[in-house]
């Protein structure tokens, strides 16, 4: 169902590929390297050649834009079914972005919209995935991560890239027709922060609670003394204490 495959050498980064006039319904852009990979809020995505997956996908839909808090999930929800079906178990999804493995990322996820709005919401699905990356090439990395290759010797990166990609074009079916309640209870199977002692911080204030979940818009529970309070992911960073 993909309607146009963009393999590059080399880009800046896969989801400024399909920003205004490069941006199609269903166009998959793969670099083999990235010059200027972003996460959220601007900080630098590492990504070296010859190594891990760099890829984007431009999804255009007609749900409206608060429900799309809950699409960094299902995408984080596809990533782990495709690689239970090649075999790697036990990753998790730590809210709202990060892939990980025992407390280590290995992936990340980075949802943007671009500008022509006409006919519904150009959404941009970015997604970096660990592979096998020459330790040299991470030293910039502040904080743990791990590639797929020490959990599955040999994966190949086409393998994930197929599974993955058919993983998500089922889940963002059912999230256009349902929502994301469609998938509150497969989320509870990958939630890294359900029941863990977490801190929100957004600038510099910060909210200690336990993890409780998310609500049907994707928003995180954050348990308070005060009850249950959602937290948007917009600007926040999320720590375990
Ligand atoms: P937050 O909770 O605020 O989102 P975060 O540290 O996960 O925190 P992101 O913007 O989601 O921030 O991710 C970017 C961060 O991921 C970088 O600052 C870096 O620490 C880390 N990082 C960068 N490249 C890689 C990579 N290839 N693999 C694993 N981690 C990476
Ligand atoms: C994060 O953890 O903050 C998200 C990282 C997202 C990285 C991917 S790599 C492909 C796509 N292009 C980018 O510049 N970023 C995403």
């Amino acid at each position: 169902k993909l309607q146009q495959l963009d393999l590059r050498l080399m880009t800046d980064s896969t989801n400024e590929a399909l920003k205004g006039e490069g941006f199609a319904h269903n166009k998959l852009v793969v670099a083999e390297y990235q010059s200027a990979g972003r996460g959220r809020r601007g900080r630098k995505w590492v990504s070296p050649i010859a190594s891990n997956l760099y890829w984007s996908l431009g999804w255009k839909t007609q749900l409206p834009v608060q429900q799309l808090g809950g699409l960094s999930l299902v995408v984080g929800l596809s990533i782990v079914s495709a690689l239970e079906k090649l075999g790697v178990t036990g990753v998790e999804v730590k809210w709202p972005n990060d892939v990980r493995y025992q407390g280590r990322k290995l992936g990340g996820i980075l949802v943007e919209l671009s500008g022509d709005m006409v006919g519904g919401l150009n959404v941009i699905i970015g997604v970096g995935l660990n592979v096998h990356m020459a330790n040299g090439a991470a030293s910039s990395i502040e904080q743990e991560w791990i590639n797929l290759q020490e959990l599955k010797p040999n994966i190949s990166r086409q393998d994930v890239l197929t599974a993955v990609i058919q993983e998500l074009q089922k889940s963002l079916e059912q999230f256009a027709e349902h929502g994301f309640d469609a998938f509150t209870e497969q989320w509870s199977r990958v939630d890294e922060c359900f029941n863990k002692k977490v801190a929100i911080i957004q600038n510099d204030d910060v909210v200690n609670g336990i993890g409780a979940g998310v609500d049907s818009n994707g928003a995180f529970l954050l348990q308070t003394g005060k009850g249950i309070k959602p937290i948007y992911a917009g600007e926040v960073s999320l720590r375990f204490r």
